[in-house]
């Protein structure tokens, strides 16, 4: 239904915080509206969407996420779209970023330096565009072969294989069969005959 896709995109949402205020008070003023929506007290996750303009202004609203973590108003922050490894490691000097929510796809080489910073200091990576952004993926004959053996489908796999690199793939789906393949990724096995065409895989991603 690309028509009624594009007519909801089209909708212009008030923004949830006054443009005029400082970061600090945006923030604050995002926070509760999340809370009204959700209808929660506290939220599991909390990330930026992307890095500010300057680094004192992703400084300062780095400090707010702080602070709601510190009232215990939030459990885990992070960022999203953050592809340079010196942000994490001056955001990671005030806390250290527990979270980070990127593109994982061919074309900005899988994030490799993000990626590999999230896995040696135990910082979630959540990857987006994980089946859009890599067509090339989603059909290589090899990881075809893999979803035959597991009997499962190429998406899936692409998944499995985002997380026994760590990853936490989120799903876009718009489709309840495709979520509950999703959901199921977790209990996937690959057959151990399969390690061989998992090495190919892997070396198809990072070289
Ligand atoms: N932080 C950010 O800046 C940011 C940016 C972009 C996205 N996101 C979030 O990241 C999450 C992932 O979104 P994405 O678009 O990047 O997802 P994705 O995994 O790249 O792609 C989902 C697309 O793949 C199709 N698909 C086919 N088989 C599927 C399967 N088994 N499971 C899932 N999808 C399947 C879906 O179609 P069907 O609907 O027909 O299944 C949909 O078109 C979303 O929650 C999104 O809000 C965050």
């Amino acid at each position: 239904m690309p028509f009624f896709r594009d007519f909801a995109l089209s909708i212009q949402l008030p923004l949830p915080y006054n443009p005029a205020d400082s970061i600090t008070e945006q923030i604050a003023s995002s926070f509760q509206n999340s809370l009204t929506n959700l209808k929660t007290t506290y939220l599991d996750s909390y990330l930026l969407h992307s890095p500010c303009r300057t680094l004192e202004q992703t400084l300062e609203a780095w400090r707010a996420l702080i602070a709601l973590q510190n009232e215990g108003k939030v459990r885990m922050i992070g960022i999203c779209n953050a592809y340079d490894v010196s942000l994490l490691h001056a955001l990671s000097r005030e806390r250290q970023v527990q979270a980070v929510q990127n593109r994982w796809y061919e074309e900005n080489d899988w994030d490799a330096s993000v990626h590999s910073y999230c896995r040696a200091n135990d910082v979630m990576y959540q990857s987006f565009w994980t089946l859009t952004g890599s067509p090339s993926l989603l059909t290589h004959p090899t990881l075809l072969e893999l979803a035959a053996a597991a009997a499962c489908t190429p998406a899936q796999v692409v998944y499995k294989i985002a997380q026994l690199e760590g990853i936490v793939p989120l799903s876009g789906t718009t489709s309840t069969l495709h979520m509950q393949q999703d959901i199921t990724v977790n209990e996937i096995e690959l057959p151990a005959e399969s390690n061989a065409k998992l090495g190919v895989v892997r070396n198809f991603i990072w070289g």
